[in-house]
């Protein structure tokens, strides 16, 4: 952790503040073959037209006044999928890169890549380590795009870089010491997390970081999820009762603070 990594609260050891909209919005997007193939069309349509979701989701973001929003492209597993596709996707995420990048900081767009690049070569690492310095000091809102990531992958190179960093320290590692080594370093544990697509599983994405987060599921399939239904699933965060660990009645009475005078050990700071 550099000095100026900024430090997030956690919500399993504070309790977070209510939001009008979430500052981090997480998304699985999901659904782009179903959608080619109720088209007849080859699943590389899908993900094509899924790279315009992409753009319309991200100014509406923007607009919305969220500031961080993760996106997963290509997981840890989604190399198992047929040779052709996956040559197919690398070529449309290389593209993007190519294409993208001067658009995004024109329009004040940090831009982060997590997962291991390597596979992908070095042309992609390439780009990606420079779009990330270009567009390094942009501040409207922090893009997150996940490739070749996966959530069991990052507690594994967390623990890896917990056990150099502290190489005296055998155990009674903290939250504190752990979660700034996660690749996410610099975003706050996501408040929304969304899936198009229907299904309703996590696969292997951020997987520490969504111990509080709220999780949204829509049958709409990505290419078709817009603004509008962007702005349903922000009204159903809303909606949603964020208790963190305690009662209704601790909510209504406005006891957000009580642990503090909870006569029985908080579980905020305990070690591992
Ligand atoms: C998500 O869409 C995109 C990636 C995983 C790259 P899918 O390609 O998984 O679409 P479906 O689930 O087959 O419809
Ligand atoms: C999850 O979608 C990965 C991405 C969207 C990048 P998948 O379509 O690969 O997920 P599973 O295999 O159906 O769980
Ligand atoms: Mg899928």
């Amino acid at each position: 952790m550099t000095s100026h990594t900024p430090v997030f609260p956690s919500s399993t050891q504070q309790v977070l503040t209510a939001l009008p909209v979430p500052r981090h919005v997480a998304i699985i997007m999901d659904g782009n073959g179903r959608w080619a193939k109720s088209r007849h069309l080859p699943r590389i349509a899908g993900h094509k037209r899924g790279v315009e979701t992409v753009r319309e989701v991200t100014r509406a973001c923007i607009d919305l006044g969220i500031e961080f929003l993760t996106l997963f492209a290509f997981s840890s597993e989604n190399w198992r999928r047929p040779q052709e596709e996956v040559t197919m996707l690398r070529q449309l995420f290389l593209m993007a890169l190519e294409q993208e990048i001067s658009k995004l900081d024109r329009n004040g767009i940090r831009l982060k890549i997590i997962g291991d690049l390597a596979p992908f070569g070095e042309r992609i690492e390439e780009l990606a380590l420079r779009a990330e310095e270009l567009t390094a000091r942009n501040t409207r809102l922090t893009l997150t795009v996940a490739a070749n990531y996966g959530g069991r992958w990052d507690l594994l190179q967390a623990i890896g870089k917990l056990v150099r960093k502290y190489p005296g320290q055998t155990g009674g590692f903290s939250e504190e010491q752990f979660a700034p080594l996660l690749a996410m370093d610099y975003a706050p544990e996501p408040d929304l997390f969304i899936r198009t697509g229907g299904e309703q599983r996590i696969s292997n994405f951020l997987l520490w970081h969504v111990a509080y987060t709220e999780l949204y599921f829509t049958p709409k399939l990505w290419p078709d999820f817009d603004r509008k239904a962007l702005d349903e699933a922000i009204e159903w965060f809303v909606a949603r009762e964020r208790r963190f660990g305690r009662t209704s009645e601790q909510l209504e009475s406005g006891g957000a603070e009580n642990s503090k005078s909870d006569p029985a050990p908080a579980p905020a700071g305990r070690r591992i």
